[in-house]
């Protein structure tokens, strides 16, 4: 069944999406977050999906910088290029833990799931030991399971057309308002 009350942008980047095909890398996005000490943070991280009409599901663990970062400074941006279509997408908004995550545990598969019992991510290897990486089965939910709610609140779109590239802003402001802007 249609659903009416989506923000316009999503329609947009449904059409990205589809336009860029099946690859598991069209799921791949940029998440930037600001550090303690207040300087720009960024890495690639798979969108997991939406909660309600325009907030991203990302997975990831407790043990990582980033959750430092949101605790001191909610405030976060997403980055989502396609190639086929040369457009760009810029998601502000802010980042929640989910506390409510059994179900989104339930679904990954126990190879994902081991990832979550590895030693703490950016922590030194002492050299000559190894590590166990087995893939386990029936693992229980882990403790470093973090289920990120990123709320957004505006989207930049740029599309490098011809013979004019197009650039659009949705704001929410109460509800979702868009304008064209320069590129
Ligand atoms: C293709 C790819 C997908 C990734 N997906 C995730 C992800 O879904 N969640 C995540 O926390 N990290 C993911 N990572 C690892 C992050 O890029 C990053 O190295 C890690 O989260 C630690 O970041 P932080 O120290 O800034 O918190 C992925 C990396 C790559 C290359």
């Amino acid at each position: 069944m249609p659903h009416n009350n989506l923000p316009s942008w999503r329609q947009d980047l449904k059409s990205s999406r589809k336009k860029e095909g099946k690859s598991p890398s069209n799921r791949w996005i940029q998440l930037a977050t600001i550090s303690e000490e207040n300087e720009p943070r960024l890495r690639t991280v798979v969108f997991r999906g939406w909660n309600e009409d325009s907030s991203m599901i990302i997975f990831t663990d407790r043990r990582s910088e980033k959750i430092g970062h949101l605790k001191s400074n909610p405030n976060a941006e997403v980055l989502w290029f396609f190639l086929k279509t040369k457009s760009q997408y810029r998601f502000k908004g802010k980042i929640c833990e989910l506390s409510d995550n059994k179900n989104y545990w339930d679904l990954l598969s126990e190879k994902s799931k081991t990832s979550w019992f590895w030693g703490p991510p950016g922590e030194k290897i002492n050299p000559g030991v190894q590590s166990t990486h087995k893939i386990l089965s029936k693992l229980p939910k882990s403790e470093n399971f973090v289920v990120l709610n990123f709320e957004i609140d505006s989207v930049d779109l740029l599309k490098l057309e011809q013979p004019i590239h197009k650039r659009y802003l949705w704001e929410k402001i109460k509800k979702w308002e868009k304008v064209e802007i320069n590129p």
